[in-house]
Parts: structure tokens; sequence; C-alpha cells
């Protein structure tokens, strides 16, 4: 007997292990953090270490550390309480760093849950947040509790979460997971709506779960899913609620081998379901409709989990499947889908095209030329926004607010401008026809030739060694194009080295403009590039290192010293003098199209040196009134005109040109969500308070007392112009750069007739003048500015063996 016993409880636990062996996911990776607390808190039998029990894995630079807490009775007791009654408050940039055990598809998980603490109301924080090449959160705020949850593919030993307080704000976490999940979860590549066509490159992605939902209206808790995941009843998305019937079936569940596993969903969310309730009406034709709101503008990966629960024969269950208005599947028949077994799971992938509603619906319903009875059905779904092409998975809410403008603007602008643009076409067409002929023969001609007789290669060795491999440390910016480190060559040269993201076509494009751009185009006020790696299909570019950073930087958010308005000046001055020169420098203008203050860099002596010219595109023939072109730039500092008709001229940069020097102006962000709402957007209030005669408000504080009022109104008179609504109305670059030295001839009049009659030849620190205006008045592009100092050092370069 006790033998016998034995046995069978050895058996229990045998099988229990293979239970729980096959069940459960192991995590490599599985760095559960409780911020801001000195104690581990067990949510579902997963530790969240407080702050001070991490280890080397995981390290979190912040300073300095503000851990929070509040009292217990807040937090209602549907929410981990524990986990939710600390957080950690950053108030400057801030980064957590974990040593990644295990390549692959990761999950982060960011747990909100606002309270106020001391003086930091968290309702109020403002924040950005971003990991490897994506940008997850922008500007972010919120006040109800949200747990975001990404997924990406780790590729390095150590990922870094930077988190980003948005100026004047500051940033707050209550918990943080990074847990590895099976690769297997997001394919490779996944059927389009659009057509036959496939999206191909989803693991170089980042993805953001934006809905999971349990069909049959039941929620599934951590608990019951092996990853922990958590899935809402479908009920309120319903749009048809009296068509459907809700069905319950957990333990038919039957997962096969080669289908879904546990880890794809659980059986607690393939056993439920959400039917037509079709059983009284053999002629029914309809569709069952969900509704969830999304942010325009984005790809979605849409799961549709299915598993036929209900049928006892095959061959019952099949209808249309559909997304928005697309077909995501056309007459599925469950039982084909599973080999013909019953209550065995399925699923269905398919990337919903970016589209400008901010509603997806997903329906199935009957089809109509099915033999079956009419049914149809759906077990899960799962809603994954993709990142666009510049990393981005965010919207920032302030581009939201004035997205809202632009088209009561629109809606103005047509009706006023249809005589116009009938007049222009009718013109265009004239024109084209005429020329048709010749501009076909010497089209070629005008072409820039391509990078490879321009630029200067460097091998990738090199610039490893001149970035210490890629240093993180070493970073001194990042955009949509990628990381920008800086570096050292072997001839002790200092350069900034911009590697692009290898996995972005547009990348490959920009990258190629910007080479070709600068190659052609030398001048004093132009970054200048130094050369290029294209080495193992990496994109790399290396320009002239640019001591003092961006204009931006100086002017708010940083600690950099103030700049004077003098100063503020000759900086546009350079600024203009740069722009001019592309806008005329050439038979074609170029256009740079992303004119703004974090585009003008400063060398070490606060010289203007506007760069990235990714976006540029050359300019109109003279004949032809724009270029159209799908609308790229940086919000706030876009051409309305050239929002509305995507058609681009010089004029746009001198737009974007007028947002800077109100920018200088004034010392603060174009659109800051911070402020209160008529003053979130700078142009906005700016011109609003310009018309009352408000000025003294806009001005930097920082300049009181400095402007002489000509200088000032002089100043003001050139950036108003810049943002005349039509382009038409608005100044050429060199009418502005005529202008702003006026200003600075203003600014200096008075100070130069107290103390020197020689202006040109002094400065303020008494350095030698760097170029700037006051030495060579209106000479607008002169033949000096135009340098070649790069030429040089790259022959140097070449003596050195640095290169290939
Ligand atoms: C939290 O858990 C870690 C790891 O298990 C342990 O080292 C640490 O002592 C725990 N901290 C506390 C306060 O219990
Ligand atoms: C750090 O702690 C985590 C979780 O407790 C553990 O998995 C990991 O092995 C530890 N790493 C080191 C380097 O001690
Ligand atoms: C993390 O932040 C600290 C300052 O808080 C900074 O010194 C460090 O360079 C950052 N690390 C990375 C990898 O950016
Ligand atoms: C909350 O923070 C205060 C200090 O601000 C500290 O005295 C108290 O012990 C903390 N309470 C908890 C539960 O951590
Ligand atoms: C924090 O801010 C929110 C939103 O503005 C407000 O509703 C709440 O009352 C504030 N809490 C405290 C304690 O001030
Ligand atoms: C992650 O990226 C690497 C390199 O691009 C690729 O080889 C790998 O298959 C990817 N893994 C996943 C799970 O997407
Ligand atoms: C699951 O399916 C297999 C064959 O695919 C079958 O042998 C088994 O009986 C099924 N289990 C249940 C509980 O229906
Ligand atoms: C969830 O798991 C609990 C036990 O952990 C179980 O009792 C319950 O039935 C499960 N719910 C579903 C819907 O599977
Ligand atoms: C179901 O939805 C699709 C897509 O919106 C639509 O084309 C179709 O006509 C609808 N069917 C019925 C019966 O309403
Ligand atoms: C599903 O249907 C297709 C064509 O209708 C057929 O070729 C395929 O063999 C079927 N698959 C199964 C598993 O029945």
């Amino acid at each position: 007997m006790y033998i016998g016993k034995f046995k069978i409880s050895v058996w229990v636990v045998f099988a229990m292990c293979l239970i729980k062996c096959s069940l459960e996911f192991d995590p490599a990776d599985n760095r559960l953090i409780n911020c801001g607390s000195s104690t581990n808190v067990s949510v579902g039998g997963r530790v969240f270490l407080g702050d001070s029990s991490l280890n080397s894995s995981v390290v979190l630079s912040t300073s300095p550390k503000i851990p929070a807490n509040t009292s217990s009775n807040s937090i209602p007791s549907s929410y981990p309480s524990d986990l939710y009654k600390t957080a950690q408050i950053f108030s400057g940039n801030s980064n957590y760093t974990f040593s990644v055990s295990k390549h692959g598809r990761h999950w982060i998980r960011l747990h909100f849950f606002p309270f106020a603490y001391q003086n930091n109301n968290m309702s109020h924080a403002s924040f950005s947040v971003s990991v490897q090449d994506f940008i997850l959160l922008r500007n972010f705020r919120t006040d109800i509790p949200v747990v975001k949850e990404y997924s990406l593919n780790v590729t390095s030993d150590k990922l870094v979460l930077y988190i980003t307080p948005s100026p004047g704000s500051f940033a707050f976490l209550n918990a943080l997971e990074l847990v590895s999940v099976p690769d297997e979860l997001i394919p490779h590549s996944v059927k389009t709506v659009e057509s036959t066509g496939s999206y191909e490159n989803l693991v170089h992605q980042a993805l953001q779960t934006v809905f999971r939902v349990n069909m049959g209206n039941a929620a599934v808790n951590p608990q019951n899913d092996t990853l922990s995941r958590h899935w809402v009843p479908d009920g309120s998305f319903l749009n048809t609620p009296n068509l459907v019937q809700f069905v319950s079936k957990v333990q038919a569940v039957n997962y096969s081998e080669g289908g879904p596993t546990r880890e794809i969903a659980p059986p607690s969310v393939y056993g439920t379901a959400s039917k037509l309730n079709s059983e009284n009406d053999p002629t029914l034709n309809v569709n069952i409709t969900w509704n969830f709101n999304v942010d325009p503008g984005f790809r979605y990966l849409v799961r549709f989990h299915f598993c036929d629960i209900v049928s006892k024969s095959l061959g019952q269950m099949m209808f249309n499947v559909y997304i928005n208005s697309w077909y995501a599947s056309k007459h599925l028949d469950l039982s084909n889908q599973t080999s013909n077994k019953l209550a065995t799971p399925y699923y269905l992938d398919v990337v919903m095209k970016e589209t400008h509603s901010s509603s997806l619906t997903v329906s199935v319903g009957t089809a109509t030329d099915a033999t079956s009875y009419p049914n149809a059905m759906l077990n899960g779904l799962e809603i994954m926004k993709i990142s666009n092409v510049k990393g981005f998975l965010d919207v920032d809410p302030a581009s939201l607010k004035s997205g809202a403008k632009i088209k009561t603007g629109l809606i103005v602008g047509i009706s006023v401008g249809v005589v116009f643009i009938i007049m222009i076409f009718a013109l265009a067409f004239f024109l084209v026809i005429r020329r048709r002929k010749r501009t076909h023969s010497n089209a070629n001609g005008n072409k820039l030739d391509g990078a490879s007789e321009y630029g200067y290669r460097f091998s990738l060795a090199a610039i490893r060694k001149a970035t210490d491999n890629f240093n993180e440390s070493l970073i001194i910016g990042v955009g949509g194009f990628g990381k920008v480190f800086k570096g050292v060559l072997d001839d002790n040269r200092e350069v900034a080295i911009k590697r692009g993201n290898p996995d972005s076509q547009q990348g490959i494009n920009e990258f190629q403009t910007e080479i070709e751009m600068l190659s052609h185009f030398r001048h004093r006020h132009l970054v200048a590039l130094i050369g290029y790696c294209d080495e193992q299909s990496e994109m790399i570019l290396l320009y002239e290192y640019m001591e003092n950073g961006t204009l931006k930087s100086h002017l708010y958010g940083s600690d950099n010293p103030i700049l004077s308005w003098k100063k503020r000046l000759e900086i546009c001055i350079g600024s203009a003098r740069g722009l001019y020169y592309l806008h005329t420098g050439s038979a074609k203008p170029i256009i740079h199209r992303d004119v703004k203050s974090a585009n003008i860099l400063l060398d070490e002596n606060l010289m203007a040196k506007v760069a990235d010219f990714g976006l540029s595109k050359t300019g109109p023939d003279l004949d032809h009134t724009h270029v159209s072109t799908a609308v790229k730039g940086s919000f706030g500092y876009l051409d309305p005109e050239y929002l509305i008709r995507q058609q681009l001229t010089e004029k746009s940069d001198v737009y974007s040109f007028g947002v800077v020097l109100y920018e200088v102006l004034c010392g603060r962000p174009v659109i800051d969500p911070s402020l209160p709402r008529e003053m979130v957007n700078l142009v906005e209030w700016a011109t609003k308070q310009q018309k009352k005669g408000g000025l003294e408000k806009i001005i930097d504080p920082n300049l009181a007392g400095q402007m002489k009022p000509e200088s000032l109104r002089k100043f003001l008179e050139t950036a108003e112009k810049c943002l005349a609504e039509c382009g038409l109305d608005r100044p050429t670059m060199g009418e502005v750069l005529w202008n702003l030295e006026n200003a600075l001839q203003l600014q200096e009049d008075e100070a130069s007739s107290q103390d020197s009659d020689d202006v040109s030849l002094r400065t303020d620190e008494g350095r030698p003048l760097q170029s700037l205006s006051s030495t060579r008045q209106y000479s607008m592009g002169s033949a000096g500015d135009i340098v070649d100092i790069s030429m040089n050092t790259v022959f140097s370069q070449m003596r050195n063996g640095t290169m290939r």
C-alpha cells in the first residue's frame, strides 16, 4: 500500500512538473522594479524589487534621487496598491541601464499612478521616454493611472531607457518592467490589408500594445496568463451588442502542435468568444463591429484570436473579417485553418495601413455567398501600434492642438484660394507644355552628382576608434536619423559623428541627400561635412564638431550662459547667411526644409552654422512655381502654406526662419504644452501680443534693458514679414539678411558713438571678429564665406592613412 501511494505521488509530482514546465515561460530577463521604494512588493507572484535592492544589472542614473510616497487609502483596491504607493521623481535627464542576458524581443512596461508628493503633483508632470532608437512617449502627461506596454527587439547587451522631463517640468514612474518574451510572439513578416503584399520590417520596429481585449466580455487577469498580460472585456467596445452572444468554454480549448501556444494567448482567452446571435434567422446578413480610438498616422498590427468552441461539426464557421472597411480575411474558414480540428486556437495577423482617422473598427460578419449557416465569431483581439519611420510611437500632445488649428486654416485657405489656384494651374500648365522639350533634354545636367564623387570615405574601424566603439556616453544628440556621437580622429581633430539607423529607407535617402548637399555646398555658415562611412551597410556622417551645440540649447532649457541681444542678432545673421547661400548659391535653389533652432549650431566662438540637410530638396526651376512633395519638417516651424498645398518654395524656409527669430526674441520653445492654452504656440501667442501692443510680455526677460528700440522694431518687423500667410508676401532670405544686419547696426550705432567709432574692428569680448556682420556690412554671400577648410583636413587625413 505504502509503496503504491508513494509511486502515485511521484507520478503526480512528475506530471505536475510536466504541466508546469509546459505551461510556464521562463523569461531570461525579468527585471521588475518598484520605483522610489525600499521594499520588495509581490504582485500576483511577481516580485518587484525596491530601487535600493537593485544590483548591478539595473543602474538608475538620476540626480537628485527623489523617492515619493503617498498615504495608503488613496489607491483603489483594484490596483496593486503597494506597488503604486511609491514613485521615483526625476527632475532632470535620467536613465535606467539594464544588462540584458538574452537578445530578442522584450516587453517594457511603464506604470504610472500619479499622486501629489510635496510640491510635485504628478498629474502635472510632462516628459519623454526613449529607448534604443525609439521614442516611446513625447511630452507625456497623465492624470489617470495607466500602464504602457511596449515591445522591441533588444540587440545589445545593455539597454538604456532615457527619461527626459519637458522643459520646466519633471517626470515620474511608479514601476518599471523589462521582461523577455518568446521571439515568435512577433513574426518577421505580416500581410497588409491593402493588398496581397506583406509588411516585412516588423522585427526592427518597436510596438506599443494599445488594446488587448478578450471577447466574451470577460476580463483575464495577469495570473491567468503565462506572460502576465491583462485582457479587458470587449463589451464596452461593441457597436452592436444586441447582435452578440457571449460564450465561454475554457475547458474545451485544445492547443495543437504547430498551432499557437499558450504564450500567444492563454486558454482563458481562446475559451471565450463573442459570437453572432443568428440562431433564429438563417438569412441574417450583418457584421459585429468593435470600435477603438487610436492615434492617426501610425500603422497598426492587428491580431485576431479565433477558436471555434461553439460548432459541433466542421465547416460551420465561415465568415469575413474586416479592419475599417478593408478585408483582413475573406471567407475565413476556421476548420480549414486549424487542420480540421474543433476548439483549436488560430490567430490571424494583419497590418493596417496609416490613416487620418482616429477610429479603428474591427468587424466579423457573415459572408453572404458562403454555403454554411450565417455565423461569425471572435475570441480575442490585440492592437499594436508600430513605430513610424522616425522611431516615434507617440504624438506630441502640443502638435495635436496646433493640428486642429491648421484644419480651420485649411478651410479658409481653400475658399479664399480657389480662384488663385485655378490661375496658377492655368499658368503652370501653359509653362509646362512650353518647356517640356527643353527640360527633357537638360534634366540630367541639373541633377546633383552622386555622393561617391564628393564624399570622403572613412573605414568603420577608424570610426569605431574615434567613438570608443560607439560609446553611449559620447552621445551628444539623438535625431530622427539616429544618434550623434562626439569623436576624436587620429589627428586629434574633434568631429561629430552621426550614425544612421540602418533600418529605415527614409534614412538611406536622407543619408545620400545630406552627402550630396554638403559636398556641393561649402560655406562658413553651413556645417561642413568631413566624411562618411558606408561600410557594412552603416550610414555614418562626420561633421566638424560644433563646440557650443545648438542655438536652441542657448535659448532655454539648459544651463548655458544667456546670450546677449547683440550675440543673438549675430547668430541670426550668420544663419540667415547660410540659408541665403543655400537659396542662391547655385543655379537651382536648395530648400533646407527643416530650419529650426535645433538645426542651427554654434562653434566655439558662438558663430552660427546651419546643419542637418537630410530633408533638403532642390528647389523649383525658375519657370516652375514650386516643388510638390510629401510634407516633411518639424512641427511648429512648418509653413502653413506648404502644409496645405504641399508646395515647397524657398519661402517655406523663410517662414521657419521667422519662427526661429521669435524663438530667439522670446527665449522659449515654439510649442510649450506646459503653458496656459493661449500661450502654447509661440507664433500664435506672439502675433496676438504684437497686435495688442503687449510686446513686453513676449520678450525674453533676460534681454531686459539691452535692446535699442529701433533695433527691436526692425527685428520684429522682419520676423513678422517672414510669417506672412502667403509665401509671396514673405521677404527673400536676402532681404531678411539685409534687415537683420540693419537691426544689428541700429543696435550698435549708439553704443559706437559712445565709445568708439570703429565698430567693425572690435567685439564684446575683445576677440577678433568672426566673419560676423559688422565687418562686412551687406556683403551677402560674399566669396570669403565660401570656405574649403575640410578639403585640406581631408587630405591630411589621407596622408595619415586613416582612410581606405
Ligand atoms: C528584495 O529582494 C532582493 C532579491 O531577492 C533581496 O536581495 C533584497 O534583500 C530584498 N529586499 C528587501 C528589503 O527585502
Ligand atoms: C541581479 O538580480 C536579479 C534579480 O534578482 C538576478 O536575476 C540577477 O542574476 C542579478 N544579477 C547580478 C549580476 O547579481
Ligand atoms: C545617464 O544619465 C547620467 C546623468 O544622470 C549621465 O551622466 C549618463 O551619461 C547617462 N547615461 C547614458 C548612457 O546616457
Ligand atoms: C514616506 O516618505 C516619508 C518621508 O518623506 C518617510 O518618512 C516615510 O517613512 C515614507 N513612508 C513609506 C511607507 O515609505
Ligand atoms: C493634482 O492635479 C490634478 C489635476 O490638475 C488635480 O485634480 C488634483 O487635485 C491635484 N492634486 C493635488 C493634491 O493638488
Ligand atoms: C532581432 O534583430 C536581429 C538583428 O537585426 C535579428 O537577427 C533577430 O532575428 C531579431 N529578433 C527578433 C526576435 O525579432
Ligand atoms: C486534443 O486534440 C487531440 C488531437 O488533435 C485529441 O487526440 C485530443 O483528444 C484532444 N483533446 C481534447 C480534450 O479534446
Ligand atoms: C484563472 O485562474 C484561477 C486560478 O489561478 C482559476 O480558478 C480561474 O478559473 C481562472 N480563470 C479563467 C477564466 O481561466
Ligand atoms: C460589413 O462591413 C464591411 C466593411 O465595413 C462592409 O463592406 C459590409 O457591407 C458590411 N456588411 C454588412 C452586412 O453590413
Ligand atoms: C484549406 O483550403 C484550401 C483551399 O480551399 C486547401 O487547399 C487546403 O488544403 C485546406 N486546408 C485544410 C487544412 O483543410
